[in-house]
């Protein structure tokens, strides 16, 4: 049975689900977290299905193991293709994944011209495309990035080469953007570099604040709201010390993104 002391866990392919991670602690300071990042296996998104939905399965696994009372997906690529497959396996907890916010970048833009820049698994499952429907004046151009997320998990979010393979992968759509939805929970970490490639004016919309929403709606709802704790774990598959300050380097950029 589920405390409310219990940890949320929170699982993404590798470092980019502290971006959730960090809306989570916005939204409720108080709550004990317990983060996995699968660093040894990423990235997911160039993967199979089959692959995804099996590697996230283990991870679930691993948080629920250790007595968590929630799973917040921060992958898009696993909500997309494993959600239906983490919920059967964990009736007992709440499940909350995380989706390319178009429906909202559509509503700010209803005739404008949007990105959506996610990983080649996520762009190929297509499953947020339901949320354009409202808006057929919406002009929407979707953006696979292979590689994207290797940059961020070598800790290069914020460099040359970030600009570099950025500049090379939107040349297409320079000066044509009015949005870019970042679909991919790492994506947030290159925002810097985005602006650097796409200019200032275009504005960017990822799904971390709806997750963190939804999750505490759900905690509400199940009386599991914590307001007593605020403890950070972090894990990771990869045994090297360097992942885990990465993770803390990207947790305190906060203020700043
Ligand atoms: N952060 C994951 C996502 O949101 C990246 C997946 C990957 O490892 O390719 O999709």
């Amino acid at each position: 049975m589920a405390k409310r002391t219990d940890p949320i866990g929170v699982f993404d392919s590798g470092v980019g689900g502290i971006s959730v991670l960090r809306a989570l602690l916005h939204k409720m300071p108080g709550e004990n977290y317990l983060y996995y990042g699968d660093s040894a296996n990423a990235p997911y998104g160039t993967r199979t299905p089959e692959e995804v939905t099996a590697l996230a399965s283990n991870v679930a696994s691993k948080l629920a193991d250790q007595g968590v009372k929630a799973l917040v997906v921060a992958c898009n690529t696993s909500t997309s293709v494993a959600m239906e497959t983490l919920k059967k396996n964990h009736p007992e907890l709440i499940v909350v994944g995380i989706e390319p916010s178009v429906g909202l970048a559509a509503s700010q833009f209803p005739e404008g011209h949007i990105g959506v820049l996610a990983t080649p698994a996520t762009i190929a499952g297509r499953r947020f495309m339901y949320q354009a429907e409202p808006y057929p004046n919406a002009k929407i151009s979707l953006i696979p990035a292979p590689n994207l997320v290797e940059i961020v998990e070598a800790g290069k979010y914020d460099t040359p080469e970030a600009d570099a393979y950025l500049g090379n992968l939107l040349r297409p759509y320079i000066g044509k953007l009015d949005a870019l939805v970042l679909g991919c929970t790492h994506y947030p970490f290159v925002e810097k570099a985005l602006h650097r490639v796409l200019g200032e004016q275009v504005a960017f919309f990822d799904g971390s604040s709806i997750t963190a929403e939804e999750t505490y709606r759900q905690l509400l709802a199940a009386g599991l709201l914590n307001e007593d704790g605020g403890a950070v774990q972090i894990q990771n598959s990869l045994q090297d010390k360097k992942i885990l300050t990465l993770c803390m380097e990207l947790l305190g950029t906060q203020e700043e993104i």
